[in-house]
């Protein structure tokens, strides 16, 4: 029996599973570990964490299974974070994930010296924080003594390729999110090389989600397997839930949101407004990302409320379901789609003396789904039309949290069989990489089904539709208390 590897390597915890090749899942394994906040608005991790965790994960998942019938393993990761190797590859600093705002003055000469015109003709996109390209010109300027030091610049989910292959390697698809891609060519940009102060030979090779990098090294004893490059974490949710046709739309309720729609050409939005990033399938596709999603109820439910019950809490909110007077702004870490502001910040509005903390819970699902509404009505100004939504992530496996969403999109929302979407669509990858299927397509029209779908209801798409249209005039109400 062949079996496959797939490797979520999320911001609150690494994701790993065992399927066979016709889409079985044997065993799956959660691993923690920390997130780091050194000062507000800054995210950091430290990579050889990860990799504890992906050699302690891995040792778990096949406690029974044979080590030998590992035929492959692929990464779905945490975009845009900045891992930088000296020339003995030890890791020089911290990880700066992608929801570190640290970067806005480097963002802004970007955007604003270069001009987004030059770097959307160079990369498809715009300058934004928590890209990796600004992050480098801050440790230019903030940490000239670690610049120094970086002999290889790498991806989250790429420093655990490398560790396992001594392959220097990424993919297109999270490669798009460093703006140093040219992402319609699909190379690396020189000129953005050159506005970074990016040495070309600090770069990884660029391969397609699906391909072969290389042999698994020996101390891992997995004689068998071969590493395939992967994707960003929101390309390989989208192989994981079957989002690969022309316009079909996935939805991530993780630690971040994301609005995820696959393009079968190069596009870029009018104002660059969401993403135009290559896809694991050799394609395209646009997104939208909002920073905090799933990580709301997190911080509501553990550090506000002090439980583990969420199911608990969000019992018998179907009651108040269009008619809650709260808001809840979830800008925790800023936001990036579409206000692109690092200072925003979580708000609650409109509490009285009959609110309750039901009600406050209710408020925190519906601010993350207007939210992605936000990144909904930009695609649609751009001409794209959505009719149906897959979802995964997290909070996904709340049932009302989707039909919160089916209401506030107005839209069906599919369920996949496989809930684990990165760790899934990376699973998938590995299995096209090892040639148990011919390509991407042929991989998910196998292996990925629709469990359930939910539907809207016509009176809640009203109710929250006078809702988001309320929604819409906070943010721009509030933006100057944040500055
Ligand atoms: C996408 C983004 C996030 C991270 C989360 O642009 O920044 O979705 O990939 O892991």
């Amino acid at each position: 029996m062949n079996t496959y590897i797939g490797i979520d390597l999320g911001t609150s915890s690494m994701k790993l599973l065992l399927a066979t090749a016709d889409g079985t899942i044997l065993r799956s394994v959660t691993k923690e570990y920390s997130l780091h906040y050194p000062q507000s608005g800054w995210s950091e991790q430290n990579p050889n964490d990860w990799l504890k965790a992906t050699r302690d994960g891995i040792n778990e998942l096949l406690n029974g299974y044979s080590r030998y019938e590992v035929k492959g393993i692929s990464f779905g990761g945490q975009m845009h974070g900045l891992v930088l190797l000296d020339d003995h590859d030890d890791v020089i600093r911290p990880a700066i994930l992608w929801n570190d705002g640290r970067a806005q003055k480097q963002a802004d000469y970007l955007n604003d010296v270069i001009g987004k015109e030059k770097l959307s003709q160079y990369t498809a996109n715009v300058a934004f924080a928590g890209f990796t390209a600004p992050k480098i010109l801050w440790v230019k300027e903030n940490e000239p003594e670690n610049f120094e030091k970086i002999a290889k610049i790498m991806l989250p989910k790429d420093y655990l390729a490398y560790k396992l292959t001594g392959v220097h390697s990424t993919d297109y698809s999270d490669a798009s999110g460093t703006l140093l891609l040219d992402t319609q060519n699909k190379c690396w940009s020189k000129a953005m090389c050159k506005i970074c102060s990016v040495d070309k030979k600090w770069l990884p090779k660029l391969f397609e989600s699906y391909e072969r990098i290389g042999q698994v090294r020996e101390e891992y004893d997995l004689p068998n397997a071969i590493v395939t490059a992967g994707a960003g974490d929101n390309a390989a949710a989208a192989i994981g839930t079957g989002t690969v046709k022309n316009g079909a739309c996935n939805i991530s309720l993780g630690t971040s949101g994301t609005v995820f729609i696959a393009q079968d050409t190069f596009s870029v939005d009018k104002n660059n407004s969401l993403h135009s990033f290559a896809h694991a399938n050799g394609k395209y596709h646009l997104m939208g990302c909002v920073l905090s999603a799933a990580s709301c109820s997190k911080w509501w439910m553990e550090e506000i409320l002090r439980t583990q019950g969420f199911a608990d809490e969000q019992e018998g909110l179907e009651t108040y379901l269009g008619n809650n007077e709260v808001f809840f702004l979830p800008y925790l870490m800023g936001e990036r789609s579409p206000h692109n502001d690092v200072n925003a910040r979580g708000c609650f509005i409109g509490m009285r003396p009959d609110t309750t903390r039901k009600k406050m819970t209710l408020a925190v699902m519906e601010g993350v789904a207007f939210a992605l509404r936000d990144c909904i009505e930009v695609a649609k100004s751009s001409g794209l039309t959505i009719t149906a939504t897959n979802v995964c992530g997290g909070g996904a496996k709340s049932d009302i949290w989707k039909k919160i969403i089916a209401n506030v999109f107005g839209v069906p929302v599919s369920v996949p069989s496989v809930e684990e979407g990165p760790a899934y669509g990376s699973a998938i990858l590995a299995m096209v990489g090892a040639k148990e299927y011919t390509n991407v397509s042929e991989a998910v029209n196998a292996l990925v089904s629709t469990k359930s779908v939910v539907e809207p209801n016509e009176q809640l798409m009203e109710k929250y539709e006078k809702r988001y249209r309320k929604f819409q005039k906070l943010y721009p109400a509030l933006k100057g208390l944040f500055s």
